[in-house]
């Protein structure tokens, strides 16, 4: 029954058939609560398999990926209890290391399960993945860093295949900061032969909340200085019981959506230690906010201010909080750049704005201060903003989750009324977006 309740975020009809109906023009006002964060949740969820008893994660948020994740576990046998927001994981009961293609091409969460099922198993068959189409996402980083602790892994019909006795330890440089492939790496070598050292290494808060529910579980895991995670493994891990972490994905969502509508929000338990480069962003443009004791109150001013800037792995800024702020640009009087360093793929979702009437435009140029890893490469990563532009309402279908947002954003914005397909996409990672907008003040109603 209870478990019921984490599953009404799960798709039940076809992409398009599915829509919001979103009447624009009311100002947001009230206060919203963060729900856990999907991108820290969704990996506890597969770490608790390298425990060889139950353990408890509080502040799971109900979200399609999280249905998604738990639902693949359960297919390989792991017992899941969900509560509210509480989820315990059985991992005793785990009985295969074939993930089944049918549970898995949802979101990339499966490419996770190597180690656990290897340390498990000695071997790990995994389908290739979903997720987001925001670039051809590789994950030559995981598999390079895998096949340097010891797995071999082979690829075909759709599957990747890795086989180990015992994963050994080892220095692993990254190429580049992948957070997948750290999470993915850690989850290895919490329980491999010696020390592993991971350089040049993702550092994002979700990782380190997972870092710390595996050490809640016994694993021996530090963070030093240069992005350099040094892990050392141990022979069994526990059970344990953690606390996700507020999304400050959702924080962003909101705090725009605050400034935009020229309302005023008070996100609670949004934590300024995660969002300090984006508080320096939108105070930049002339976005007021305040940091109280158990969260940030966004305002909005009369007129804002055009910027230039790029994202970035952590500590810089989040590329999932481009798209919102993309729309807040629009409403930015001047010429306003942004850079898209993280995904080559990721401004698609401009196209459907520029029909409601912002004015932006995609270059495949490195425009900003610095030169990215897609110079010269033709994806159109830099993006021209110039405002401030007002919205017209439109018929958009969301092409991923976090541009999902942004277009309930401009739906919001707009006069008249929108309607906002492809909804789906956004509940893999909001929950209850409809109930929270409309706590607000929102007219937004599902079709
Ligand atoms: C995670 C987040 C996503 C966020 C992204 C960057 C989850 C579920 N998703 O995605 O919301 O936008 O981090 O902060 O946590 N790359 C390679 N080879 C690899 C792996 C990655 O070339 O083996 C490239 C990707 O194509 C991309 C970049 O590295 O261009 C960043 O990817 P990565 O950090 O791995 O993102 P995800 O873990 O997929």
């Amino acid at each position: 029954m209870l478990k019921q309740a984490v599953k009404t975020a799960k798709v039940r009809t076809p992409v398009k058939e599915r829509a919001f109906i979103v009447k624009g023009g009311n100002p947001l006002r009230g206060e919203v609560i963060l729900n856990g964060a999907k991108n820290a949740a969704t990996k506890q969820l597969v770490a608790a398999l390298l425990a060889d008893e139950p353990v408890v994660l509080h502040n799971v948020p109900k979200i399609g990926d999280v249905t998604a994740t738990i639902e693949m576990l359960e297919g390989l046998g792991v017992g899941i209890k969900v509560d509210g927001h509480t989820v315990t994981i059985d991992p005793r009961t785990l009985n295969t290391s074939q993930v089944s293609a049918a549970l898995s091409r949802k979101n990339r969460i499966p490419i996770l399960l190597m180690g656990p099922l290897i340390h498990r198993f000695g071997e790990a068959s995994i389908p290739s993945l979903g997720g987001c189409q925001i670039g051809p996402r590789p994950i030559d980083i995981h598999l390079e860093g895998l096949k340097q602790m010891g797995a071999e892994i082979s690829e075909g019909d759709g599957y990747y295949k890795a086989k180990s006795k015992k994963l050994k330890a080892a220095l692993i440089e990254l190429r580049f900061p992948s957070v997948g492939a750290t999470e993915n790496l850690m989850l290895a070598a919490v329980k491999a032969k010696g020390t592993t050292v991971i350089t040049n290494a993702a550092v994002e808060p979700e990782i380190l909340d997972t870092a710390k529910l595996l050490q809640s579980m016994g694993a021996i895991i530090n963070l030093e200085t240069n992005r350099t995670w040094v892990i050392e493994g141990v022979d069994r891990l526990g059970g344990a019981e953690h606390s996700v972490i507020p999304d400050r994905i959702e924080a962003a969502s909101f705090g725009i959506a605050a400034a935009l509508t020229k309302g005023e929000i008070f996100v609670r338990h949004a934590k300024q230690d995660d969002l300090l480069t984006f508080l320096n962003a939108i105070r930049r443009v002339g976005v007021p906010f305040k940091v109280e004791e158990d969260g940030i109150l966004f305002g909005h001013a009369d007129e804002y201010r055009p910027v230039t800037l790029e994202t970035d792995t952590h500590p810089g800024f989040m590329t999932d909080w481009q798209q919102p702020f993309v729309m807040l640009l629009t409403q930015a009087k001047g010429v306003s750049i942004v850079h898209e360093t993280i995904f080559e793929d990721r401004f698609g979702y401009t196209e459907s704005l520029v029909k409601m009437g912002a004015n932006i435009q995609l270059h495949s140029d490195c425009l900003g201060s610095k030169e990215c890893r897609f110079k010269h490469k033709n994806f159109l990563h830099s993006c021209i903003i110039s405002g401030s532009t007002p919205l017209k309402s439109a018929e958009i279908c969301i092409p991923d989750l976090r541009a999902g947002f942004s277009y309930l954003l401009a739906a919001l914005m707009a006069k008249g009324e929108s309607r906002v397909t492809g909804v789906e996409l956004i509940e893999r990672g909001y929950e209850d977006i409809i109930g929270k907008l409309k706590k607000l003040g929102a007219e937004i109603d599902a079709e």
